[in-house]
């Protein structure tokens, strides 16, 4: 059963001078615990289907079914309240809040669910634990490196135990080693704790470890086995 159903997608922004559609007509759909890589020139669209199956935006035209629910059709608050649920994001940046632990960021997901203080606690740290950094809970992003603060981004994108991850290029900040290490991580995610994976990357690398890699340019798919 495919996790993702992306059908006949078409998204154009029209707020602009001139109206971009950056996808056209797109099919696209990920097995349940698939770890599929998502590859392209720059501005060929990755980012806009990555925030379409967030539920981030919407398309224009087409349907988007995440785990047979059909998400184009929710209302604003429904669709906050699905993805809270749904989805757990890593960005390149990290995006972690300076000001808070690295404990405090991965509890941020779940102050959206009605949990108790224990409950929180405890999803908390197996959430670090999952990502080596128990012993790192209590220190602020400044005081972590990138490739910690990314492990802490993945920690918090997991904590809640999401549907489906997703990933913009996680390890574009990243030298080999810390981004060797990520990849390890990601695909460890997907291999033991059966999570499925929707990553972008320009690193062939990084690539190496998806079950998968789909090609996209202009907007349109050109599905590669995986040698
Ligand atoms: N909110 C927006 N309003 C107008 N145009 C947009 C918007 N978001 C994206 N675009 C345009 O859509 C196209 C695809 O952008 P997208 O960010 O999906 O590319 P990408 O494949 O992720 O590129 P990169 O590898 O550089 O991250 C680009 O031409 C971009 O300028
Ligand atoms: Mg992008």
């Amino acid at each position: 059963m495919n996790l993702v159903e992306v059908r006949g997608v078409t998204k154009t922004f029209a707020s602009t001078a001139e109206a971009v559609t950056p996808l056209a007509e797109l099919d696209f759909t990920v097995a349940r615990g698939e770890f599929v890589c998502l590859m392209g020139p720059s501005g060929s669209g990755k980012t806009t289907l990555l925030h379409l199956l967030a539920g981030i935006d919407r398309p224009t035209a087409g349907s988007v079914r995440i785990g047979g629910e059909e998400i184009t059709g929710l209302s604003a608050s429904a669709l906050a309240r699905w993805r809270t649920r749904a989805i757990g994001y890593v960005f390149q940046q990290y995006n972690l809040i300076p000001v808070l632990t690295a404990a405090e960021n991965v509890e941020v997901p779940l102050l959206l669910l009605r949990l108790d203080r224990s409950d929180r606690d405890r999803r908390i740290a197996t959430a670090l634990a999952a990502v080596g950094l128990t012993d790192r809970a209590h220190h602020l992003p400044r005081q972590l490196s990138g490739g910690q603060q990314q492990r802490v981004a993945i920690a918090r994108a997991i904590v809640a135990d999401p549907l489906l991850l997703l990933a913009d290029e996680p390890t574009g900040n990243l030298d080999r080693t810390a981004a060797t290490a990520t990849m390890a991580l990601l695909r460890r995610l997907v291999a033991e704790f059966g999570k499925t994976l929707v990553m972008v990357t320009h690193d062939p690398q990084a690539a190496q470890q998806a079950d998968r890699v789909v090609h996209i340019d202009k907007g349109r798919i050109a599905a590669v086995p995986h040698a």
